[in-house]
């Protein structure tokens, strides 16, 4: 009776798994904080995403650690970066995965800023227009080396319609963006930051990324993004802010995905690790919740999990417990 009457279905199809790739052969490097997660280079890559694919899970976004940053963070619009390295790799090895690519500089600036800055007076400053330039240059260069999907994750004003125009004056006019469009300034990146050390030099993200005390702002970012062309929108973090994946999914006909944050894996991680918690089921009852909310689509590092645990039950028998 449960399972013909349940309003909430999960399917691996609807997951999204994000990686951090690093230059180099042979490494995998646990990340702190985030137990389970690591710091691959392309050789070591391919292995786990050949587990990934064993579990269902068909879609990946991917991060760049680079060797070397510099203001303009030129490593992440570079032909031969880590990402464009890695996306090429992958896509020879695996066709029939969706590569989605992070599009943002804060992994590649020397002061971890998702855009470049200026000096004004006795301020340092984000320059926001003088950013969008080098996002649409990135997100060219990864469509370039493979990208199926590109992800603004900066947070600039303006930068959709800049990638977009980008894309189509180039030659990938059917490359879709999937825009980080509600992303407030949370403190659940914490461990991402360390994972990607992006932790900004000085200041903070307040002057790009969202208030998390404002909730209609959010469909303002996001009629803005789909009106310069978004074809996904992504509220980010997502298990503090259903209420804004639930408005949005009311008010807009864009596919709507919600980013399960670092954060938030570490916190379950570390509830389970207390003993106190059944981390299969604290996973399980998140993703869903989620799902109810009115996420069509899920980013998270538990992908593998979820969908293990979906194919291991028959699909959706679990529920029924
Ligand atoms: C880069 C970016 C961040 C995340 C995704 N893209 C960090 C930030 O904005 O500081 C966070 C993802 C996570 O915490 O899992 N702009």
């Amino acid at each position: 009776m449960r399972k013909l009457i349940r309003e909430t279905r999960l399917s691996p199809d609807q997951l999204i798994m994000p990686y951090f790739v690093k230059e180099g052969r042979g490494v995998k490097e646990p990340i702190q904080g985030m137990p389970g997660q690591f710091r691959y280079s392309v050789d070591q890559l391919i292995p786990e995403l050949e587990s990934l694919q064993g579990s269902g899970v068909s879609a990946i976004m991917l991060f760049g650690i680079p060797e070397s940053k510099d203001e303009r963070g030129s490593a992440a619009y570079d032909r031969n970066g880590v990402v464009q390295y890695a996306l090429r790799a992958i896509k020879d090895k695996f066709p029939e995965i969706l590569l989605i690519a992070d599009t943002c500089l804060c992994e590649y600036t020397s002061h971890g800023h998702c855009g470049i800055v200026r000096h004004r007076r006795d301020e340092i400053e984000i320059d926001n227009d003088a950013s969008l330039e080098l996002l649409a240059k990135t997100a060219v260069s990864q469509a370039e080396a493979g990208a199926d999907m590109v992800a603004p994750s900066d947070m600039m004003d303006g930068r959709i319609g800049a990638i977009r125009n980008a894309l189509d004056r180039t030659e990938f006019s059917h490359i879709p963006i999937m825009s980080y469009a509600a992303k407030y300034a949370s403190a659940f990146y914490g461990p991402f930051r360390d994972a990607a050390e992006s932790r900004p030099q000085f200041g903070d993200r307040k002057s790009y990324q969202m208030d998390f005390a404002n909730s209609r702002e959010a469909l303002r970012e996001i009629a803005l993004d789909i009106d310069e062309g978004a074809d996904i929108v992504i509220v980010k973090p997502a298990l503090a802010y259903l209420d804004i994946i639930q408005m949005a999914h009311a008010q807009f006909d864009v596919p709507i995905a919600a980013y399960s944050v670092s954060g938030e894996y570490s916190m379950i991680r570390a509830a389970a690790s207390s003993g106190s918690v059944n981390e299969e089921d604290l996973i399980w009852e998140m993703a869903v919740a989620i799902r109810r909310s009115g996420a069509d689509i899920l980013i998270t590092y538990f992908a593998k999990e979820i969908a293990r645990k979906l194919q291991a039950s028959g699909s959706l028998k679990q529920l029924a417990k």
